[in-house]
């Protein structure tokens, strides 16, 4: 199902900002919102580059999300501030980031990067994505390239796939693109408001991951034999929660959004040896949901890999969701 190149992140850093300054300026400033998956990426067809083997589509966390400052420093090493504490450079947080900045800058230029986040960390809940983002928009701002959204979308891509849809308030999809060298692999922006949407993190737990995305995905297409069923599933999921968005009809965006997340996961839980990144009180709030709903009440779920859930409802259903689950952290992706 792999089709790998030798074609390296380097390569298409050169591509993207080929005849560019590499001179930074004082300093850099980048914000992305966080995403939510409503029809997930789950496998690469290019793990170097980050390229997909479908489509996918999010909405934006509105303000939660991540904002970066960039400056250059006289200094041996970079500086890796996350949210307001000094970050030790040999953890693995830290060499992503720099070997993302080495991606664009001259040779012997050292950074300091301040960078702040709104969302727990490393819990399923996309922090490297509006990480990412907001990086990429700040080397943008820092060496005054003005690169179009395409481009900072693909240059998002390449510090994490989900990266490249934290570009944009509200819905976004991920076109997968065919090239090989992902230049038509980036999200691009849905026209539609939908003000009455939420979508609200309901918290399990924010204990490290056993397993990371990158090696679960991995894992996934070398050895599920239902993942070779998602392809198909995604391209029927996307165009139903597409249409849904357009009418604005929870309901098909809900249970569209739902089956989609559960599918993923069985492409999971089918894997040798199988992933399963749910915890009992995963599945005990999925039975509330699914309660609730048989009672009436409009509230669906999805959830990305792990054991956290992620709500979707509209305005009106709010306080009678909330009710039932207090803690809910809401948001209204287009009321900010
Ligand atoms: O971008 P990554 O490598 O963190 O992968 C994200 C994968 C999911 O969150 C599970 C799905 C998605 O589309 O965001």
């Amino acid at each position: 199902m792999k089709s790998e190149t030798n074609i390296s992140k380097k390569h298409v850093a050169d591509l993207l900002i080929a005849g560019r300054a590499r001179d930074p300026g004082p300093g850099g400033h980048g914000r992305a919102p966080a995403n939510i998956a409503l029809c997930k990426y789950w496998g690469k067809r290019d793990e170097a580059i980050n390229l997909p083997l479908t489509p996918s589509l999010s909405v934006a966390l509105g303000e939660l999300g991540a904002e970066t400052v960039l400056e250059p420093i006289d200094a041996a090493d970079d500086i890796f501030i996350l949210n307001g504490a000094e970050v030790d450079m040999r953890c693995e947080a830290a060499r992503r980031v720099v070997e993302y900045l080495d991606l664009f800058r001259p040779v012997g230029l050292r950074l300091r990067v301040d960078s702040r986040s709104s969302i727990p960390l490393a819990a399923g809940l996309a922090s490297s994505a509006s990480g990412f983002a907001a990086l990429a928009l700040a080397l943008d701002d820092l060496f005054g390239w003005r690169l179009e959204h395409r481009a900072l979308s693909i240059m998002a891509r390449l510090g994490s796939g989900s990266a490249c849809r934290s570009l944009y308030k509200g819905f976004a999809e991920w076109l997968a693109g065919e090239r090989t060298d992902g230049m038509d692999s980036y999200a691009v922006p849905l026209a539609d408001e939908w003000p009455a949407f939420r979508i609200a993190l309901l918290e399990i737990s924010v204990a490290p991951k056993e397993i990371g995305s990158r090696a679960a995905m991995r894992r996934t297409v070398a050895t599920s034999e239902l993942y070779r069923r998602w392809p198909a599933r995604v391209a029927g999921d996307i165009a139903a929660i597409r249409a849904g968005i357009a009418n604005r009809d929870l309901e098909q965006v809900g249970t569209t959004a739902e089956g989609n997340a559960l599918a993923m996961h069985a492409t999971m839980i089918d894997s040798r040896p199988a992933i399963l990144y749910w915890k009992p009180e995963s599945v005990a709030a999925m039975e509330q949901i699914w309660k609730l709903r048989a009672a009436g009440l409009k509230v669906f779920f999805t959830m990305d890999a792990g054991p956290n859930l992620k709500l979707i409802y509209e305005e009106g259903q709010s306080a009678e969701v909330r009710r039932h689950f207090p803690g809910l952290r809401e948001v209204a992706p287009f009321g900010f």
